[in-house]
């Protein structure tokens, strides 16, 4: 058996949120929590024996690059890093090439990159299993880490409201699936200008997307309270404007005292204290980032096994 024909069932990707289904997720998640217990017993757990990672960065990461390495060489694996800049991609060989290559030689290929095409054609071209590390329009591992974070803290997300304070970005699109998919009620406020787009959502229910002007009132009564920065990679160019925009979008503790009394706050990091959020919301006793930032490796190792292996028991 070569490496690159080594799942057990058909190809599948995670390009976004809904390439997984709803039992699917659910099933990462009951997973990541043995995963996770083994962690913390300092349990040996090496489902992927052998096995090799590439991982592709053609934007900055810390959360995504850590997670993923440290998590592959946990589950018995190993990892090879490369960029823009260090391989030939900086120098304007072909996506569908690059991953005809790579994918011969490793397992499994996350990828973080611009546009959500670009990793379509990537995984089009690839023998293995491919996981989007994060694109302009969507990124789906962190919100894996997300919910399991509420479940952790909260429990089932099912019924409940998410907040999303802020730009309408790759975040805030994959909550969005994940609010259609999982059974909770998303309420979104950005500035004028940097809504979610009609053409992107479709129609949605109320009962899985309010929109709101105001961010105040896009925070009462909900369970989680989330936000992210206002200028994501690759928009640099529109930092200026962005600042004016976004002013009104910081998550304060009116904000937090708008939301449920159990409300917690998340945030998939890096964060800018005194624009996206306070400090005292960021860094105080509602806020779970630090345990949702270590998610990130938990989740994503449930996720790598269940790519290459599927459903297991062991
Ligand atoms: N949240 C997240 O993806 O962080 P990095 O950009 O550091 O990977
Ligand atoms: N929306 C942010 C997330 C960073 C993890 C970005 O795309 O830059």
């Amino acid at each position: 058996m070569s490496h690159a024909t080594s799942q057990t069932g058909p190809l599948r990707h995670f390009l976004q949120f809904r390439d997984l289904t709803t039992d699917e997720i659910n099933y990462i998640f009951a997973r990541t929590q043995l995963i996770k217990n083994k962690f913390k017993r300092y349990e040996a757990h090496h489902t992927l024996h052998d096995r090799n990672l590439a991982m592709v960065f053609e934007k900055a990461s810390t959360r995504t690059r850590v997670s993923f390495e440290a998590g592959m060489y946990q589950l018995g694996g190993s990892v090879i890093n490369l960029t823009t800049k260090d391989s030939q991609l900086g120098r304007a060989e072909p996506i569908e090439d690059t991953a005809r290559v790579i994918s011969r030689m490793v397992d499994l290929v996350m990828i973080r990159t611009f546009e959500q095409t670009r990793l379509e054609r990537f995984a089009a071209h690839s023998r293995v299993p491919v996981i989007n590390g994060l694109t302009n329009e969507f990124h789906p591992c962190q919100i894996l880490a997300d919910i399991f974070t509420f479940i952790e803290h909260v429990g089932s997300i099912k019924g409940k409201t998410v907040a999303w304070i802020g730009d309408a970005n790759n975040m805030a699109y994959t909550w969005l699936q994940a609010a259609e998919m999982l059974g909770f009620c998303l309420h979104v406020s950005a500035p004028k200008g940097y809504e979610l787009e009609a053409q992107r959502i479709g129609t949605q229910p109320a009962n899985v997307l309010k929109q709101f002007s105001n961010p105040l009132d896009a925070c009462r009564g909900a369970h989680l309270v989330t936000t992210d920065v206002w200028t994501s990679m690759g928009f640099e160019t529109e930092n200026e404007d962005r600042r004016r925009a976004f002013a009104n979008w910081c998550v304060d503790a009116g904000m937090m005292a708008a939301a449920d009394p159990s409300a917690i706050f998340m945030h998939c990091l890096p964060a800018h204290r005194g624009e996206e959020v306070t400090g005292d919301v960021i860094d105080g006793p509602q806020s779970v980032v630090w345990d949702e930032a270590e998610n990130r490796l938990h989740v994503q190792k449930a996720l790598m096994e269940f790519l290459l292996l599927g459903q297991i028991n062991s």
